[in-house]
């Protein structure tokens, strides 16, 4: 079964997240997958909208943390960044439909859709700093702006989860529904803007988002070169490996 499924139908792709088992962790393999469905839909006319979808109890546990711990210096060219980048990018209409836990990127990555639908479970946290990390996706340029800089330090530097009430009052989800249907509802909103003129879609949100795209691009970079040096650091090995041993991390022997 693969770890992301991509379909096509009327006007829309749907990527669904389907590695359930491990929570939806990102593999590199996923990062990759993703990103080539993005580009594909960018560049195909017959794609008018994607949508990101994971599965009702969980959208996605982030970045695969044995994949960080054996993950050498990535490069500006590695999947993630590919993915992070196409997501910022993306001239068409993009929508996320977010059941269950999102973190890390699982959060980071709705910064960049135009349509966020969540299921009442859905719980966002950004917990970058309690692995040794720092804030991607250009989270640190987008959080503050969009949740106000003191609700984005709770979320970025305590790593604290904010439930779906909350990231509705923020702006960072439109709708609420029951878990069982966030995926309808996307998928419903998606075929109506696939139904308008694609040429008017792709023209206002690029005229939406072209104050920030280059800050965008240009944090993402600067977050890059940061996360990768941390990655390396004896914090982050400390973090993944007590992940992966189930037990609290220990920084005070560091
Ligand atoms: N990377 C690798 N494996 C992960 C994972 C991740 N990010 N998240 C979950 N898993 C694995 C667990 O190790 C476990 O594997 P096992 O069955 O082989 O032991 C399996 O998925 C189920 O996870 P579990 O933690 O038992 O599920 P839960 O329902 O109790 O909790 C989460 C769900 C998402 C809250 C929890 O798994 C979690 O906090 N994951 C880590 C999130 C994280 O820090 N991500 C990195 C962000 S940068």
């Amino acid at each position: 079964m693969q770890d992301v499924l991509i379909d096509s139908a009327d006007g829309v792709m749907t990527l669904t997240l389907n590695r359930v088992e491990k929570k939806n962790s990102f593999t590199q393999a996923m990062y990759s997958a993703c990103a080539d469905a993005l580009a594909q839909a960018a560049a195909d006319a017959s794609v008018h909208v994607v949508v990101v979808q994971g599965h009702a109890t969980i959208f996605s546990a982030g970045n695969d943390i044995s994949d960080f711990l054996n993950r050498g210096a990535s490069t500006p060219d590695a999947p993630v960044f590919r993915f992070l980048r196409g997501l910022a990018a993306f001239p068409k209409p993009l929508i996320a439909a977010v059941c269950g836990p999102a973190v890390g990127v699982g959060t980071t990555m709705l910064f960049h859709c135009d349509l966020v639908y969540a299921g009442d479970n859905a719980a966002f946290s950004m917990p970058f700093v309690n692995l040794g990390l720092c804030a991607e996706a250009a989270s640190s340029l987008l959080a503050p702006r969009l949740m106000g800089y003191h609700r984005a330090a709770e979320a970025l530097l305590l790593g604290e989860p904010f439930m779906a009430e909350a990231a509705m009052e923020m702006g960072l989800v439109n709708r609420i529904v029951p878990p069982s249907e966030a995926n309808n509802l996307a998928q419903s909103q998606a075929r109506k803007l696939a139904a308008k003129p694609l040429p008017s879609l792709i023209e206002t949100k690029r005229l939406m988002k072209k104050g920030q795209m280059a800050d965008v691009l240009a944090q993402m970079d600067e977050e890059g070169e940061s996360f990768g040096r941390l990655l390396q650091a004896p914090h982050a090995k400390e973090a993944f490996t007590a992940f992966l041993e189930k037990r609290k991390p220990d920084f005070a022997k560091l």
